[in-house]
């Protein structure tokens, strides 16, 4: 619903069916009970607002990842709408065009939420993206991806992470599904015509890393926080949880009848098998892929008024592996740091093992990989993959609200397990 420069949305969660593997009934907890939620639609500077209703016996929190939020609204992991209750989260949307997902962001609880099918995708448009000839219309397609597991009668499996023996040590490194699903089916067709598409990647995994490909050329246009200065031909796109990415794909370069594989090198099997693509026609395409798309303001770190460091370093808690940050489980009332509201800042994020590190509010640029620049021009993110004994450093500035926020592991189970740290814009 539209009104008054509001666009307005009611995401009743529920509990409900859905037929995700062929002839049999998958219970799912569903923003509008289904998995994953509707596609939301927004237009940047113009306010949306999301009813959340939750219908759910169990409390939930409302995130929109990637979302330039005010702090009562960006669902900070203990503002929970209790079962029967109902709120409004109002999203300014003063942000650049981007592909965003929705998903639920309860204290502890996160990944099995998510995992049950609390998860959607929310586009951002602006009229300078508008007005470059990329592709539009059914060939801007936003893919959800992520795994499940499943029991022989098709309900899905997520195995407990209490402190039992065993059970917990067995998924430290996060609950993997079996089979992937593009927005909510197991390796689905989807007939394309022989022209451009635009793809909007997302993994909404819970642990599980990307390497997608179609075996041809793909040019990148985007990444978490919207279009590229100019586009990149690339052969994969790996994708940490959390992460996004926008890729272009001519279907012209095909031949009718050909099937095009979009395929998961990071898996095998079918862990390897995420998408096919049947060319079945031929039609007129105007679109084109420009050499500029955007222009990417370069955040400056010799602006920064400070350097602070974020360890993921493993560390013990409950005589096991604790998923801390700098050496502490998450305490909600805890501020790790407190940034100035417009101070651009640098924070250097270091671990022993894997994290995809998620920043909530700015989006941030990467300065240095292990002491190395990233090549190609800054590109706005929300969520990088630190890799195993990697020492990332990243520039943000804190813009426009003041309130507590957090920065988390994107893992979901190391979420939940409390890697996760609060930090207040003053
Ligand atoms: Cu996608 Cu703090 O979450
Ligand atoms: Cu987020
Ligand atoms: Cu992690």
């Amino acid at each position: 619903r539209s009104a008054g420069g509001v666009d307005f949305y009611e995401l009743t969660e529920r509990a409900a069916e859905a037929e995700v593997l062929p002839g049999l009934r998958t219970p799912i907890w569903g923003y509008g009970g289904t998995f994953p939620g509707p596609t939301i639609q927004a237009e940047r500077g113009r306010r949306t607002v999301v009813k959340l209703i939750n219908q759910l016996g169990e409390p939930t929190v409302l995130h929109l990842h990637g979302g330039h939020t005010p702090p009562e609204s960006d669902g900070y992991p203990t503002d929970l709408v209790a079962p029967g209750a109902a709120r409004e989260y109002v999203f300014p949307m003063e942000q650049r065009a981007a592909t965003l997902w929705y998903h639920d962001h309860r204290m502890d609880y996160t990944g099995p939420q998510v995992w049950r099918g609390l998860a959607g995708m929310f586009l951002v448009r602006d009229e300078p993206e508008r007005a470059l000839p990329l592709p539009d219309g059914e060939r801007d397609v936003p893919l959800l991806i992520c795994d499940r597991s499943f029991a022989a009668d098709g309900t899905m499996l997520y195995p407990g992470l209490e402190n039992r023996p065993g059970v917990r040590e067995a998924y430290m490194g996060g609950v993997l599904g079996d089979v992937i699903l593009v927005n909510g089916a197991p390796w689905p067709e989807l007939r394309v015509a022989r022209a451009r598409y635009r793809l909007r990647l997302c993994n909404a995994s819970n642990a599980r890393v990307y390497e997608l490909t179609t075996g041809g050329p793909m040019v990148r246009i985007g990444s978490d926080g919207g279009l590229l200065a100019a586009p990149r031909t690339v052969k994969q796109v790996r994708l940490a949880p959390g992460e996004r990415a926008e890729v272009i794909v001519d279907f012209a370069a095909y031949k009718l009848g050909q099937h095009v594989e979009l395929r998961n090198l990071a898996g095998e099997g079918a862990q390897g098998k995420v998408l096919r693509f049947v060319v079945d026609r031929d039609e007129a395409d105007d679109s084109a892929v420009p050499p500029r798309l955007a222009v990417v303001e370069a955040l400056d770190p010799a602006k920064a008024t400070v350097t602070r460091d974020f360890d993921f370093s493993s560390g013990s808690m409950h005589g096991g592996v604790g998923w801390l940050i700098n050496g502490r489980p998450f305490d909600p009332k805890r501020m790790e740091a407190r940034p100035k509201l417009g101070d651009i800042e640098v924070w250097r994020l270091t671990s022993d093992v894997a994290h995809p590190v998620h920043l909530h509010l700015d989006a941030f640029q990467v300065l240095s990989v292990n002491g190395e620049r990233p090549d190609g021009p800054p590109e706005w993110k929300d969520t990088v993959e630190l890799r195993d004994a990697q020492t990332v450093e990243i520039v943000t500035r804190f813009t426009d609200y003041r309130g507590r926020y957090v920065l988390h592991c994107h893992n979901l189970e190391h979420e939940d397990m409390a890697m996760m740290a609060g930090f207040e814009v003053v």
